[in-house]
């Protein structure tokens, strides 16, 4: 498992999102990454409710105050730092994070 780049740091400017496809040990998994303030998370891209994509918009995962993250099937707010879900049918569940960090502005899964 290596170090993979998934975006510039300013392909997050628009829409404070990614989505990316990980490449994990020849598996592949839809991801995105988002961030907040000076903050940076990856989740996989598959909401604990129905197990199906937050986003039904290239790139669009927050509700319209950006306060959470949201899942478009059944409304599903999320906190954008823990992945937790505080407002839906699968409150108290979470996002599956994965760990990236900031690497000379780029993001990159390690
Ligand atoms: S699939 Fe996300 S709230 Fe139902």
């Amino acid at each position: 498992m290596g170090r993979q780049v998934l975006c510039q740091l300013s392909d997050l400017d628009a829409t404070g999102a990614k989505e990316i496809v990980l490449d994990r040990d020849g598996a592949r998994f839809p991801v995105f990454v988002v961030k907040r303030g000076d903050d940076i998370r990856g989740y996989v891209n598959s909401c604990p409710h129905a197990r199906l994509p937050l986003n039904w918009k290239e790139d669009a995962f927050f509700d319209v105050s950006r306060s959470y993250l949201f899942c478009a099937n059944h409304g599903a707010r999320f906190d954008i730092l823990t992945g937790k879900c505080l407002r839906g049918p699968c409150k108290g569940l979470s996002l599956v994070p994965f760990p990236v960090r900031l690497d000379d502005e780029m993001v990159v899964a390690v």
